[in-house]
């Protein structure tokens, strides 16, 4: 029997490391936030990549990105793999680089073995996934899927106000492709797990079979900024205190759902932050996880009452915005069933497993056949400059791409 195709795993990790020096951190890192400059650096070298790999190359008007490999019956939806190439303000090399440069290569490597397939195959690279400059996260992949208006996508803004529209008209992705209502035959989205569970356990390829459920809430409390030496302590009302009991709260929640529940306060903006001020307002936000729709529910109404009873007790005023919510989300049996026999074809250690991180795949999900491929990461670190992988798991995972892709182009 003939040995199964393989990527090029030295191309792969070629083009990993050159994509990572555009924004790159003097820690080894990545800071290449939604649709700055280093965004469109980015962006320019996967377009001129995907040219030289024969694609041609659409923009949507979320600036989505689609590189197109034509396929034998070209009028068919075609099959669709990518990621995102956003990163976290401290990010590393691979979260989102990893999956788009992975799906490249299955075209190269295609190219390479001069294979034709029946479907087109389209590499996608999505806007402003990583939610850090623009919240909600995968906002272009929703309005892809028609989960937000294109209006609503476009208008979401930064701290500074400046919108995504603007933006993506001021570093020159603001496409005339309609932003969704193409169908699409199958999703496959690589990435790296961003957890331990893979390493642990000596695991090349995870089988994702899901991601779970997301709560995002913009909250504010309110009280008085005064002097810190002269307003005596039944006077104060701190602003910053009370987040702190929040914080405090939204930790006790997490244990009370332990050991799947997560809860992070990651932003928290406190003005008019002066030393010698008590804090009047502070700004945080909360991110909320749990594979359960209904445990997610009830994290959320417990720490939304916690909330109100700092509010009462701190004599502070409250705002709780929810801003996001991503239920939890089945991938397609069938999808995944081919993640799982590519691995098998190929020799690879895998297990299924369950996504804690969002993606794209997400809203994908909702309007054509999806799933997921994860490797291992060093430590399971991710959303941190020092994420690491091996060269080898890369290829490995790509590899298992490369099959994935097949079999469902051919379909
Ligand atoms: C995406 O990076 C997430 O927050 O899961
Ligand atoms: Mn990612
Ligand atoms: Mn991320």
């Amino acid at each position: 029997m003939n040995a199964p195709w393989t990527v090029n795993g030295e191309r792969l990790w070629e083009a990993l490391m050159a994509m990572a020096q555009i924004g790159a951190t003097p820690r080894g890192g990545v800071c290449r936030l939604a649709l700055t400059d280093a965004d469109r650096e980015a962006r320019d070298l996967f377009v001129r990549w995907a040219r030289e790999a024969g694609c041609r190359v659409e923009v949507d008007q979320m600036g989505n990105l689609f590189a197109r490999r034509p396929g034998k019956e070209d009028h068919l939806p075609p099959v669709l793999t990518g990621s995102h190439l956003d990163s976290q303000p401290t990010g590393g090399k691979f979260d989102g680089a990893y999956g788009v440069l992975a799906a490249l290569e299955v075209v190269r490597t295609l190219n390479d073995l001069r294979c034709e397939t029946r479907r087109p195959i389209e590499v996608v690279v999505w806007t402003n996934e990583e939610g850090s400059r623009f919240a909600p996260a995968m906002i272009a992949s929703g309005v892809f899927a028609g989960e937000f208006s294109l209006d609503y996508g476009l208008s979401r803004c930064d701290r500074d106000g400046v919108s995504i529209g603007q933006e993506l008209d001021r570093i020159g992705y603001a496409g005339p492709r309609p932003c969704g209502g193409q169908p699409v035959h199958a999703y496959f989205e690589a990435h790296i797990e961003q957890g331990p569970i893979l390493e642990a356990e000596g695991k090349t390829i995870g089988v994702v079979l899901g991601i779970q459920g997301i709560r995002w809430v913009d909250c504010t409390l309110e009280g008085t900024a005064a002097h810190a030496g002269t307003t005596p302590l039944p006077a104060r009302r701190d602003a910053l205190l009370g987040a702190a009991r929040v914080i405090q709260a939204a930790s006790e929640v997490a244990a009370a759902h332990a050991p799947e529940a997560r809860t992070t306060v990651g932003e928290l903006r406190v003005h008019p932050n002066s030393r010698n001020v008590i804090p009047g307002r502070v700004d945080f936000t909360l991110d909320l996880r749990h594979p359960h729709a209904e445990t997610l529910q009830a994290m959320s109404e417990a720490l939304r009452a916690a909330f109100d009873r700092v509010c009462a007790e701190q004599r502070l005023a409250g705002q709780w915005q929810e801003i996001w919510y991503a239920p939890p989300t089945a991938f397609d049996p069938d999808c995944i069933a081919a993640v799982r026999r590519a691995a098998e074809r190929l020799g690879l250690p895998h297990r299924d497993i369950i996504s804690g991180a969002g993606h794209d795949a997400k809203y994908l999900a909702q309007v054509c056949p999806t799933a997921m491929i994860f490797i291992p990461c060093r430590d399971g670190l991710s959303h941190n400059e020092a994420e690491a992988i091996s060269p080898a798991d890369a290829a490995a995972g790509a590899s298992v791409l490369l099959h994935a892709v097949l079999e469902k182009a051919q379909e």
